[in-house]
C-alpha cells in the first residue's frame, strides 16, 4: 500500500473524528436529556396511579401491591406512614423524604448509598389514614426499547459512515496513485534514455496536464537527443572537406613532384583558403552556441537602425561592384531609435547583404528601414535565385544549404542565417523571410521601436 493511502486515509479519519466526536456528544447529550424528562415524567405519574391504587386497597393487601408493582415495572418502591416509617419497601431502605410535612408530592433525585445507582423518584400522598405516601424510584439509566434502539442506530451509522469513507479514501487515492506510478516509471525509463516512452493520458484534470507535460518533454529530449546527433555528423562533415583539401596540397607540396613555381602557388592559396574557412567555421560554431545557451554579452544602446544598414551596404558595396549588382537604399532618416548592440545588429545586415550578393547573378538588391506602427522594420531583397517553398522553413538551421554542392562554390557553411536569427532574437525583433523561386528573396528584420526610459 502507499503512503497516499495511509496521508489521505489519516486525514480524512481525523477530519471525522473531529466532526463526528462532537456531534455524537451532542447529539448524545441531548438524547440523555429526552430521555430523563421522559423517564421523570413516567416516574410521577406511576407514583400517582399507584397513590389512588394503594388508597383503595386493603391494609393487608400492600405488600403484595408493592410487590408485584416493583417487578412488573422493575422500579423501586417504599412506602411510608404517617411518621415517616417505611411501611413496605421493595428493597431499598436508606431513603427518607425530604419534605417532612407529610402527604406533600415531592420529586427529585437520589443515590443509593448501598448500590451507588442513581435515580429520579417521585413521591404521592396517600388517602388513606395509615398509609402517608408512597415512593417510586426510576434508575437514571433506565432506557426505553425504542430509544435503545435509536442509540443502536446513531452508532451503526457512525460506523458505517467511517467505514464508507475509509473505502472511498481506498478507491480514490487507487485512482490518484496508479497514473503516478506510472509516471514515475516513464521517468525512470527517460532517464535511462528510452525516449520512445509515451505515458497514457486519461484525465483532463492536473493528473493529465501532468502527463501530457510529461510526453512533451520526451518528445522535446528525443528532438534534443537528434538535434544533437545531426549537428555532431555536420561539424565533422564540414570539417572534413577543407580538412582533405588541405591534406591533398601539403601533401604534394611536401613531395615537390612536377609542380612549377605557379603551380606551387596556387596550392598554397588554396590552403590557406581552406584553413580560413575553418577558422571561421570554428567560430560562427563557438559564437551560436554561446548565443544558444544565453550567454552572450550584447552592448545594447539606443541606435538608429537605418544607420546601421547604411555601413553594412558600404561595406557590401565592392563585392557587388564585381557582379555588377546595383545596391539600392531606400532608407528614412526620420525613424526611432531601437534599443540594440549596434555591431552586431551591423552583423546581421552584414550576413543578409553577403547572401543576396552571392546568390544573386545581376539585377538588383534594395536595403528598406522604415518606421510603421510603433516597430522599426529593415528588409534586404534581392533578384536572385530565390528560395523554393519547400526550403523556406529550414533556412535558419545550422548547417542547411540549399543544393549543397552549389553552395560550396559560393563559400557558405550554412550558419549565417543561424547566427542572424538569434541575434535578432536576442535583441527583441523577429526575422521572416519571403522568397520567390527564380525570382528573388526578401528578408524582413523587425525591431520595437524603444519607449522612454530605455537606455
Ligand atoms: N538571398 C538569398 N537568396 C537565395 N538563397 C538564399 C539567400 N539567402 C540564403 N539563401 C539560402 O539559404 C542557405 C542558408 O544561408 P546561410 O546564410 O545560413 O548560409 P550560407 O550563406 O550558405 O553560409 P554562411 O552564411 O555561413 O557563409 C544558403 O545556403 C542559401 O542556399
Ligand atoms: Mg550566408
Amino acid at each position: 500500500m502507499n503512503t497516499i493511502f495511509y496521508k489521505l486515509g489519516g486525514a480524512i479519519t481525523i477530519l471525522f473524528l473531529v466532526v463526528l466526536l462532537p456531534l455524537g456528544f451532542v447529539m448524545l447529550e441531548i438524547f440523555n436529556n429526552y430521555n430523563h424528562t421522559h423517564l421523570k415524567e413516567e416516574t410521577e405519574e406511576m407514583a400517582s396511579q399507584y397513590a389512588i391504587m394503594l388508597s383503595a386497597a386493603d391494609r393487608l393487601d400492600v405488600d403484595l401491591l408493592v410487590d408485584s408493582m416493583s417487578t412488573e415495572t422493575v422500579r423501586e418502591i417504599i412506602v411510608f406512614d404517617q411518621t415517616e416509617t417505611i411501611i413496605e419497601s421493595s428493597g431499598m431502605e436508606s431513603f427518607s423524604p425530604r419534605k417532612k410535612s407529610s402527604g406533600t408530592e415531592e420529586i427529585g433525585s437520589y443515590i443509593d448509598p448501598k448500590t451507588n445507582q442513581h435515580y429520579f423518584y417521585a413521591g404521592k400522598p396517600v388517602l388513606d389514614n395509615a398509609i402517608a405516601s408512597i415512593y417510586v424510584f426510576s434508575p437514571s439509566n433506565m432506557m426505553s426499547s425504542s430509544a435503545v434502539r435509536v442509540q443502536n442506530a446513531l452508532w451503526l451509522s457512525g460506523l458505517g459512515s467511517l467505514l464508507l469513507a475509509l473505502g472511498f479514501t481506498f478507491i480514490f487515492s487507487k485512482k490518484l496513485t496508479n497514473p503516478l506510478q506510472m509516471m514515475e516509471k516513464t521517468a525512470k525509463k527517460l532517464a535511462r534514455g528510452d525516449l520512445n516512452t509515451k505515458v497514457p493520458v486519461t484525465t483532463r484534470d492536473e493528473l493529465g496536464s501532468l502527463a501530457r507535460s510529461m510526453n512533451e518533454l520526451a518528445r522535446e529530449l528525443k528532438r534534443y537527443r537528434d538535434n544533437r546527433r545531426e549537428f555532431f555528423s555536420n561539424v565533422s562533415h564540414e570539417f572534413r572537406t577543407p580538412l582533405s583539401y588541405i591534406q591533398g596540397y601539403s601533401h604534394a607540396l611536401k613531395n615537390g613532384l612536377q609542380q612549377n613555381e605557379d603551380q606551387r602557388q596556387q596550392f598554397i592559396h588554396i590552403i590557406h583558403d581552406e584553413a580560413n574557412r575553418m577558422n571561421r567555421l570554428i567560430e560562427d560554431l563557438f559564437e551560436l552556441s554561446r548565443m544558444e545557451e544565453e550567454r552572450f554579452p550584447l552592448e545594447l544602446e539606443l541606435v538608429h537602425l537605418g544607420h546601421i544598414a547604411q555601413k553594412a551596404v558600404e561595406k557590401v558595396r565592392p563585392s557587388a561592384g564585381d557582379k555588377e549588382i546595383t545596391l539600392v537604399t531606400e532608407i528614412e532618416e526620420d525613424i526611432p531609435d531601437i534599443v540594440g548592440d549596434s555591431f552586431r545588429l551591423e552583423q546581421i545586415f552584414m550576413n543578409l547583404l553577403q547572401n543576396a550578393v552571392r546568390y544573386t547573378e545581376h539585377g538588383c538588391v534594395r536595403v528598406k528601414v522604415l518606421a510603421e506602427d510603433g516597430k522599426v522594420i529593415g528588409t534586404v531583397s534581392d533578384t536572385g535565385l530565390g528560395i523554393a517553398s519547400e526550403e523556406i522553413p529550414h533556412i535558419f538551421e545550422r548547417f542547411y544549404r540549399i543544393e549543397k554542392s552549389r553552395a560550396r562554390d559560393f563559400g557558405g557553411t550554412g550558419l549565417g542565417l543561424a547566427i542572424v536569427k538569434q541575434l535578432t532574437e536576442l535583441q527583441y525583433g523577429t526575422i521572416d523571410v519571403e522568397s520567390c523561386d527564380g525570382k528573388g528573396t526578401t528578408f524582413t528584420l523587425c525591431f520595437p521601436e524603444a519607449r522612454e526610459g530605455d537606455e
